[in-house]
């Protein structure tokens, strides 16, 4: 049973047109969280490291497309395609790409500095 060390969930829900809350689909997550899959793929890691989760809503529409990441616990929000090669990088190097953190920051870097 592969365990990854990391778990990117990235909401795919799709809410009907004109909803005022919006959704992630509908900011292009579908698209997303399967260039993530090809992304750590290609980098060899989807096996055994990190691993690409579509997800329902997180809650955090207003940030969408949104992602969070564990076990670091932060979430990426406004994430677009142009962002996923950078966060399948950093989740192969066991890290999080910093700019893309909307919430869970302050508390990663107290957990990380111990
Ligand atoms: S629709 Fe994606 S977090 Fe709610």
């Amino acid at each position: 049973m592969p365990h990854r060390q990391r778990y990117l969930f990235v909401c795919t829900n799709r809410r009907p047109e004109g909803h005022p809350k919006g959704s992630c689909a509908e900011k292009g997550s579908e698209a997303v969280v399967a260039r993530l899959k090809e992304a750590l793929a290609r980098l060899g890691v989807a096996k055994d490291v990190a691993r690409a989760c579509s997800a329902s809503c997180l809650d955090l529409c207003e940030v969408g497309a949104s992602i969070a990441v564990e076990p670091e616990h932060v979430v990426y929000g406004h994430v677009t395609e142009a962002d996923v090669d950078a966060i399948a990088e950093a989740a192969a190097r066991g890290e999080i790409v910093e700019r893309l953190v909307v919430a869970g920051l302050d508390e990663h870097r107290r957990r990380r500095e111990g």
